[in-house]
């Protein structure tokens, strides 16, 4: 029996073990082509408060691929919000026009509040420097794809790690499948003490390192790259200082060894040069295609559609 059906996705926080096995094993199925019409006669509502390219678009198209509706919007300039409409009251009118909702939010906090108002399950696409389950979702559906497992593995997670909300679900993730990490950013953009605290009390041991050349001699099978995200900071100057500071090459690749595969969330500015793009060690756009499996399969379990 799925633990699944009307449930609210809000944090890597609230999920077990058991729970990512489930997510990752039903997107492998709908890769096999199962569960094609899951959300048949479901309506999905699609708010998206800041701007996005994948997640709306993929969790769209994993809406249509399995036979669902969806509606709303990509701009909240376009909804009432303009007219000075509380979030909380969009998200009480909405609930009864839907069967589950999508929302991404600038501010931290927001998904965790659509979802003690909305009376259908919330999935959280992102909000602020916070969480963002379904990322990481797709992040372990491509891992396992890639590596055939998900426990044990060595990972270097790199670049904005204090606003980024995509390594924050990813290491609460890769820590209940006994990761070795590492973690490797500019001094000033660490990764936020709770998350480390909570690794700490999990037992589990991580490093920190300023380069991806310093965790060389681990022999990563995973780099995970993120972007300096100009939009979370609120003073300029700290932007300023931190950006374009470093650049993933075929150097890079060298030293870390053939056997590293790279991932990046999306999108890229340029942390990654595009000489790596055709490279086998390359993994960022498979991983950004598996957005679709893993959010059909994540739709399809909270909806009922599929157990
Ligand atoms: N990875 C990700 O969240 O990309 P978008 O901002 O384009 O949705």
């Amino acid at each position: 029996m799925s633990s699944f059906k009307g449930r609210d996705i809000i944090s890597l926080r609230d999920m077990t073990i058991d729970d990512l096995w489930t997510i990752v094993m039903r997107a492998q199925e709908v890769k096999e082509g199962k569960h094609g019409d899951c959300l048949k006669g479901k309506t999905i509502a699609s708010l998206f408060f800041e701007p996005s390219t994948r997640t709306r678009l993929s969790f769209e198209s994993a809406i249509v691929k399995c036979g669902g509706n969806v509606f709303g919007f990509a701009d909240p300039g376009a909804s009432s919000q303009k007219k000075g409409e509380s979030f909380s009251d969009s998200i009480r009118t909405v609930t009864g026009y839907c069967d589950a909702m999508v929302i991404r939010h600038p501010v931290e906090g927001a998904g965790r509040l659509a979802s003690e108002v909305a009376t259908v399950p919330v999935i959280n696409a992102g909000d602020g420097a916070n969480q963002h389950p379904t990322q990481t979702f797709l992040d372990l559906f491509t891992i396992h794809e890639e590596f055939g497992r998900l426990k044990n593995l060595k990972i270097g997670i790199m670049g904005d790690l204090k606003y980024g909300r995509t390594v924050h679900s990813l290491t609460h993730a890769m820590a209940m499948f006994d990761a070795e990490m590492v973690f490797i950013s500019p001094p000033s953009l660490r990764m936020p003490s709770a998350i480390l605290s909570d690794l700490t009390e999990q037992g589990i041991s991580y490093r920190t390192a300023d380069t991806p050349e310093d965790a060389a001699d681990m022999g990563l099978d995973v780099l995970y790259v993120t972007r300096i995200q100009k939009e979370r900071f609120g003073d300029p100057l700290e932007y300023k200082n931190v950006a374009h500071g470093y650049r993933i090459n075929c150097n890079t690749i060298s030293a870390l060894g053939d056997q590293v595969r790279i991932m990046h969330p999306l999108p890229r500015v340029d942390e990654i040069a595009e000489e790596v793009d055709a490279t086998p060690n390359a993994i960022y756009f498979t991983q950004a295609h598996n957005g679709v499996p893993a959010r059909q399969a994540l739709l399809g379990l909270v909806t009922g559609g599929i157990s």
